[in-house]
């Protein structure tokens, strides 16, 4: 057999490019109307340089910490994404590599398999929310969050329902029907080792989002659920601070741009913010969640923990942004794209890239632990950062 092992991210999103079916490629790299977002997000980390040492360099490098209570091996947690249609696994599979290589998960409301089967396979689980259904729903799914283990929430706020891409959007069916199956047949059957995967586990890609079912009901479609969505009331910060007020544990909002919204954020009590734009795949134009780090650290950083989630594939990134002033970093696509490499194995193997990458670069930099960065560690372009809601 073909070793399947990869040594970075963008070897690992090229097999994902040859692995998936076109559509299901192209919902991984989702992005939206012009893709500024998207690609500010992965540009910013390049425009940063690093300051390397050539002697007194450290025998030991120290990279765990810990965030909303949880213990991490290295500064990096899984962010929420609705996987889907990536492998039969899905999220169960991306729990276990977290768990073996000591990371907490963030699971989508919108994932494909149940917070309660991810929760039995990884102690470290924080359940992702949008602001989706009623007051009464949002509770019952806190409720069943806890019971199923869950160790925090996320608030997921950034989201304005834009569609619409340059590129053009995938198609991604309701419900796998038989007509549906029929259009997909071409695209699934060009890439054999994705399809035989689903065969052999015995199932077709589920497109249901089990964890947004009400009580004793079936799961809806990925698309009921996301009516459901659409439908429901947008929130006020008041909204939000009764949301933690129904969640007696570490709590985080993700989504946050702003110095004013992330004051807001901590006055309703939350335990830790991500500097987000989604991935680019929200409002295009938002800069990339890097270059507004600083400021919000600056402002809100010694009242609450701050993470920083977009753009980051390299163990260089995840120093910057600590460097910067994140506790940690939330990564997406580059974990998908080892999941959709090679399963559960992708995975571990895409957090290993990571850790090795950390580890080199704090030795070239001469820092012996995560915790000694600074901002003097980072070179950054005169124009590069952004302070948005000053004031
Ligand atoms: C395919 C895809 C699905 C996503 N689904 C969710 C989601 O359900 N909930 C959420 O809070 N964020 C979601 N995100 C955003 C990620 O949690 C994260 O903010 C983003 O991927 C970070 O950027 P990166 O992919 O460059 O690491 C999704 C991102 C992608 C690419």
């Amino acid at each position: 057999m073909a070793n399947k092992w990869f040594e970075t991210v963008a070897v690992a999103q090229e097999r994902a490019k040859k692995r998936l079916p076109a559509s299901v490629y192209g919902a991984l790299i989702a992005g939206t109307e012009k893709g500024l977002s998207s690609h500010d997000n992965l540009t910013a980390f390049d425009a940063l340089g690093l300051a390397p040492h050539i002697a007194n360099l450290p025998r030991t490098r120290e990279m765990s910490t810990t965030v909303m209570g949880q213990h991490l091996s290295m500064p990096v947690i899984i962010s929420p994404t609705g996987v889907q249609a990536v492998h039969p696994e899905g999220e169960v599979a991306v729990a276990q590599a977290a768990a073996n290589r000591g990371i907490p998960m963030g699971l989508s409301s919108f994932a494909s398999k149940s917070v309660e089967d991810v929760c039995a396979v990884h102690s470290s689980v924080f359940f992702q929310m949008y602001w989706s259904g009623d007051r009464d729903t949002m509770v019952q799914r806190l409720e069943r969050a806890k019971a199923a283990g869950a160790v925090g929430i996320i608030v997921t706020l950034d989201w304005s329902f834009s569609n619409g891409r340059d590129w053009g959007s995938p198609f991604i069916p309701d419900r796998m029907s038989v007509k549906n199956m029929v259009k997909l047949a071409p695209q699934a059957l060009s890439r054999p080792a994705w399809f035989w995967t689903f065969v052999k586990s015995g199932r077709i890609p589920d497109l249901t989002a089990p964890n947004m079912a009400k009580p004793g009901e079936k799961a809806p479609t990925f698309f009921g659920a996301y009516y459901e969505w659409m439908q429901s009331d947008l929130p006020t910060f008041d909204d939000v601070a009764w949301l933690r007020s129904q969640w007696d544990g570490p709590f985080m909002v993700k989504g946050v741009s702003r110095i004013d919204d992330a004051r807001r954020v901590v006055d309703l009590g939350a335990t830790a913010l991500s500097v987000s734009n989604h991935g680019g795949n929200n409002l295009d134009g938002t800069p990339a969640p890097i270059r507004m780090l600083p400021s919000i650290v600056d402002a809100v950083g010694d009242q609450i923990e701050v993470v920083l989630d977009g753009g980051v594939r390299r163990g260089s990134d995840v120093v910057k942004a600590v460097a910067l002033g994140a506790k940690a970093v939330m990564i997406g696509r580059a974990y998908l794209w080892g999941l959709a490499a090679n399963g559960q194995a992708g995975v571990e193997n895409v957090l290993d890239v990571l850790r090795s990458g950390i580890d080199a670069t704090l030795t070239g930099i001469g820092k012996a632990s995560i915790h000694d960065l600074n901002r003097s560690d980072v070179v950054a372009p005169a124009d590069f950062y952004r302070t948005l809601g000053q004031g």
